[in-house]
């Protein structure tokens, strides 16, 4: 082997090319050359077939601004009472939203568009943040709705070498050591999420106070693409998604965060580095299914309506995909989500499954966001799969570019689901039951030849669940629905809730 490919071979290793921490011997043996001459090749070949696909569709969000949206006045819908309500009281000592740090990674030239998505979450009266800039912003009208914004420190002095990427890397990266110099009192967490990611905030909660704050977390997910976990790592937290950092880890950070990131000039963002750093410090990812980062193009639609059973805590690339409900704004979209979110925000995006047995339907409710009704019987195995109504992020649609599995959409044009879509939910405070509703999204559907009713008979379908703040405090368990008898011909009347004893997901 030449001494080029030696190097590069070194590079493979360690990106960063730093010598003290590839330290791999040159084997003497010629069959032990040969077998790395062989491996060497192979991965040589698979590293240029991925930078090329990279390099040939680098994510480039297309911002549509949000022209003439007109924010309707939903919360006047729901009958809301205040967001605390809902959360169980804290148990002695729990972790509670006062605890959390919010680090938020924005740009000044995306400002005026990307901060309306931050309004939609943020509660400058009962959380703590920072929105940190690149530069000074013209302030509005708007900043008392807004966290706090701050301009980062100066990263100049700090190499950035990857051809690909931009250096404003490093200044994303140190959100969590800013942040964690601002000494703010009685913080347990800090939180790191992007200016276009949207947090449940309760759902937060819930996942950290599973977790002992005083000691070392790095919580968070992993990307949707196959791809771009093997690009980045299998083992780091996708900033968009956002990921939680405790307060001894932060602090650890902070102590070598600088050096760490000198380190490794040849990275490509900030979350790669930040997962350096953590390997450093040997601290793993603890995964957590919940928070999203979803790097996919097309229509979120497949994974919020097969959501896995764990609490949906942030939902990101906004300007990326298209609007969660259709016919309306993306800010529209995701303000009709806090209706769901205020009534019940553990039951938020979950899938229950169930069965019209004399109609021989399949009906699959995702809670406070859709219901899919399919002709005939699919298995729960099936319907908990995310039909793929999204594009991976390089650009193939096939199922071999998801890190889980995925179905078609439908197998039989007989099975195309019937979709409602939520257009209103409520709480009634007496009984602690809501009634969520759900409206058919009418689309030309294809021919069917099967004798079976068509669910095109129903136009609008009503959910009864009781409001289950503790649901996550449990063992991870799907909740059941059962069609109820219904007074209208055009109105399904479904009710979710806890398994009863010896209940299970079959036609009955
Ligand atoms: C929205 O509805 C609430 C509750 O009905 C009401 O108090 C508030 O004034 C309304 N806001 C706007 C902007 O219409
Ligand atoms: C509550 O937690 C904080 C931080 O971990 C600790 O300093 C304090 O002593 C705890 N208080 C009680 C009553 O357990
Ligand atoms: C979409 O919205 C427009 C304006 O609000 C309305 O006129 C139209 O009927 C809607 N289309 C569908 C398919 O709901
Ligand atoms: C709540 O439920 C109770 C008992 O079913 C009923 O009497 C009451 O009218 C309901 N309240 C509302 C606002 O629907």
């Amino acid at each position: 082997m030449k001494e080029s490919e030696k190097v590069f071979w070194d590079q493979m290793k360690n990106p960063t090319g730093n010598p003290h921490i590839a330290a791999i011997n040159s084997p003497s043996k010629i069959s032990s050359k040969l077998l790395l001459c062989l491996i060497f090749f192979v991965s040589f070949t698979y590293l240029i077939y991925s930078l090329k696909l990279l390099s040939s569709s680098r994510p480039c969000p297309d911002l549509h601004p949000f022209s003439s949206h007109r924010i309707s006045n939903l919360s006047a819908l729901a009958g809301i009472s205040p967001l605390s309500l809902h959360l169980p009281p804290p148990l002695s000592n729990q972790t509670e939203l006062r605890h959390v740090v919010f680090g938020i990674a924005a740009s000044a030239k995306l400002w005026e568009q990307r901060k309306d998505y931050i309004k939609l979450w943020f509660k400058p009266e009962e959380m703590r943040g920072t929105v940190w800039l690149d530069r000074k912003v013209k302030t509005d009208y708007d900043s008392d709705d807004l966290p706090p914004i701050r301009i980062s420190g100066d990263t100049s002095k700090f190499a950035y070498k990857n051809r690909q990427g931009h250096r404003s890397a490093i200044r994303i990266s140190r959100i969590v050591s800013e942040t964690f110099r601002l000494g703010l009192k009685d913080v347990r967490w800090f939180v790191m999420g992007d200016d276009d990611t949207v947090f449940v905030t309760e759902n937060l909660i819930r996942v950290l106070r599973k977790y002992d704050h005083n000691q070392l977390y790095y919580i968070g997910s992993l990307s949707e693409s196959h791809l771009q976990n093997i690009y980045f790592s299998y083992s780091m937290a996708y900033g968009g998604g956002g990921f939680a950092i405790s307060y001894p880890l932060a602090k650890a950070l902070v102590r070598m965060q600088d050096r760490c990131i000198q380190r490794y000039p040849g990275l490509y963002g900030s979350d790669d580095r930040m997962q350096a750093c953590m390997a450093e410090l040997g601290v793993p990812l603890t995964k957590h299914l919940g928070f999203h980062q979803y790097d996919v193009y097309g229509n979120l639609f497949g994974l919020l309506a097969a959501h896995p059973i764990t609490p949906f805590v942030s939902i990101h690339h906004l300007d990326v995909v298209e609007p969660i409900f259709p016919n309306v704004t993306r800010l529209q979209a995701l303000q009709r989500l806090k209706i769901p979110m205020q009534v019940d925000s553990a039951g938020l995006m979950q899938q229950s499954i169930c069965y019209h047995k004399s109609n021989t339907w399949t009906i699959s409710i995702s809670w406070g966001f859709a219901i899919q009704i399919f002709r005939g019987i699919l298995s729960p195995r099936e319907v908990e799969m995310p039909a793929r109504t999204f594009l991976n992020w390089y650009r193939r649609a096939d199922y071999t570019a998801y890190a889980f599995n995925t179905r078609p959409v439908s197998r039989n044009p007989c099975q195309k689901a019937f979709v409602f879509y939520l257009s209103d939910a409520q709480l009634n405070s007496t009984t602690g039951q809501t009634i969520s509703k759900y409206t058919r999204h009418r689309m030309p559907q294809p021919t069917c030849k099967w004798k079976s009713p068509s669910p095109a008979s129903i136009d609008i379908v009503q959910v009864i669940k009781k409001q289950d703040p503790n649901l996550w405090d449990r063992s991870p368990r799907r909740n059941c629905c059962r069609v109820m008898r219904s007074r209208e011909k055009k109105t399904m009347m479904v009710e979710v809730g806890i398994c009863r004893e010896g209940e299970i997901i079959e036609v009955k």
